[in-house]
């Protein structure tokens, strides 16, 4: 029988009494102080211990500008609190573009971000007297590329009998080529300069949740210069970050988000045992940690799994899942667990480098007592938010200001922003932010159900 569970706890001693029934190690503390230690990051002062985490709404302009629905998004982000806005996915190029309303920042566009980026500063600034760090998610989305209408345009960089089936691949076709791969190094490089230019604070080299660099991370199979042996699936992601780091220059913040942890098997996925698929092997995520460091990266965090297969708990513990998910074998905290974990390894292996947490939507309130305890124990610089982010914005200033985060407020982790964009919709929190989401919600079911039926 499966060991999940939905969030039932009316206080600390009923969660602690289950995190003693499952022997787990999560720790909460009462000290919400810890959150109001000052931070640098390359310099650049952080205001707060408290990071939203890249939310990507499916809701910009055709041509990748912020449409109406991102401003609003970042402008309770912004007012909410934070200290640092890790902004959503963003293409380096068309055809990179999860979908059609994927974020995109490139020439003819970059204004638009500049002015939005200034508008929200002076409105932060006017009502918590700081502004949060922006930091601009760059990808390619690989294997999840759809970057017009409903049907996949995969670019793979190693096939995959279990993932290449769901995006409509057989095998047979060409993986993404060593000079195709090379030719991304000048689009990450020209999507970063941009960023500096529009007033984001640093860029995201995005390496998780199985788009293209992280699906390279697992390429064992590949051949060529960007597959096979370790230094060769690494080798892209460091000649980007060496590229980027040369074109902004010193002061400006290179992250990097990346999978710690594919849940896939070998030879397909990353930082798993060769003959066992749930269980970490540490070695290379490590060592890219500290390449990474090494190379200028001055940010990280992790992330795990891939949000589009059927283990989504590895990356967004939840209560209820999306359609066709099946439910997990573990209980929510151990997937919590297994997510802090990773972190405190990371920032072990990054030393100074602030490491950004994930994984503390489920736990409603009591996000505020583990975020505080594993900052407090060096496990981590930051707590990050995620759908806690869109159901409840103003949450850090709860946290810092209000005397702590109010349970009628929080994230019900119910997964129907998850399923949204399954059905290829605009997404946000259809439980709190329901007089947008609500109906959004119900229409995109009903043109995916009507989309399936025509497929029939
Ligand atoms: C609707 C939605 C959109 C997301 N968009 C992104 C994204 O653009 N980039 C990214 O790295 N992670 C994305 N994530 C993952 C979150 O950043 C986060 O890692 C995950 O939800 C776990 O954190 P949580 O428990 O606080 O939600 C998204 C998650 C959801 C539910
Ligand atoms: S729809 Fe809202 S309540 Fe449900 S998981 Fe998403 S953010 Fe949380």
């Amino acid at each position: 029988m499966s060991d999940h569970q939905r969030f039932s706890f009316k206080d600390k001693t009923e969660l602690q009494n289950k995190i003693d029934e499952l022997s787990l190690k999560l720790k909460l503390s009462e000290d919400l102080s810890v959150f109001k230690q000052p931070l640098l990051i390359n310099g650049h002062e952080v205001a707060n211990r408290i990071a939203i985490l890249p939310m990507e709404g499916c809701d910009s302009e055709l041509d990748g500008s912020p449409s109406e629905l991102v401003q609003r998004r970042y402008s309770r982000f912004f007012l909410g609190g934070a200290g640092l806005v890790w902004w959503e996915a963003n293409a380096v190029l068309q055809e990179g573009r999860a979908n059609e309303h994927s974020m995109f920042i490139n020439l003819a566009n970059m204004q638009t971000f500049a002015f939005l980026l200034k508008d929200l500063r002076t409105k932060s600034y006017e009502a918590n007297g700081y502004s949060p760090l922006s930091i601009l998610q760059l990808t390619h989305s690989g294997r999840y590329s759809r970057p017009v209408g409903h049907n996949p345009a995969p670019i793979i960089t190693q096939h995959d009998p279990i993932l290449d089936p769901r995006v409509g691949l057989d095998g047979s076709e060409p993986v993404a080529s060593d000079d195709y791969l090379e030719s991304l190094i000048p689009k990450y490089v020209q999507s970063a300069a941009l960023a500096r230019e529009a007033g984001f604070d640093g860029v995201d080299i995005k390496c998780c949740h199985r788009y293209l660099l992280s699906e390279l991370l697992g390429s064992h199979l590949r051949e060529g210069r960007y597959g096979g042996s370790f230094e060769n699936r690494i080798s892209l992601i460091m000649q980007i970050i060496q590229a980027v780091r040369k074109a902004v220059g010193d002061d400006f913040i290179i992250a990097s988000r990346f999978n710690v942890f594919d849940a896939h098997p070998y030879p397909y996925g990353f930082g798993e045992d060769e003959h066992d698929m749930w269980k970490f092997k540490p070695e290379e995520p490590m060592e890219l940690v500290r390449r990474m460091v090494r190379q200028g990266v001055n940010l990280l965090s992790n992330s795990a799994g891939n949000p589009y297969y059927i283990y989504p708990q590895v990356t967004r513990p939840f209560d209820q899942s999306s359609m066709g998910i099946p439910t997990p074998d573990e209980h929510p905290l151990q997937s919590i667990e297994r997510l802090f974990d990773f972190t405190a390894q990371i920032q072990k292996a990054a030393g100074d480098v602030p490491v950004i947490g994930n994984g503390y939507s489920w736990l409603r309130e009591f996000a505020q007592n583990m975020g505080s305890a594993n900052i407090r124990d060096g496990r981590c610089a930051m707590m990050g938010l995620g759908r806690q982010a869109i159901a409840y914005p103003d949450a850090p200033v709860d946290i810092l200001r209000h005397g702590g985060m109010q349970r009628a407020k929080c994230c019900l982790a119910c997964s129907k922003c998850t399923q949204i964009m399954r059905d290829h919709g605009m997404t946000g929190c259809v439980m709190r932010d329901t007089a947008i989401y609500g109906p959004l919600y119900k229409k995109y079911r009903q043109e995916a159900e009507e989309r399936e039926c025509q497929k029939r």
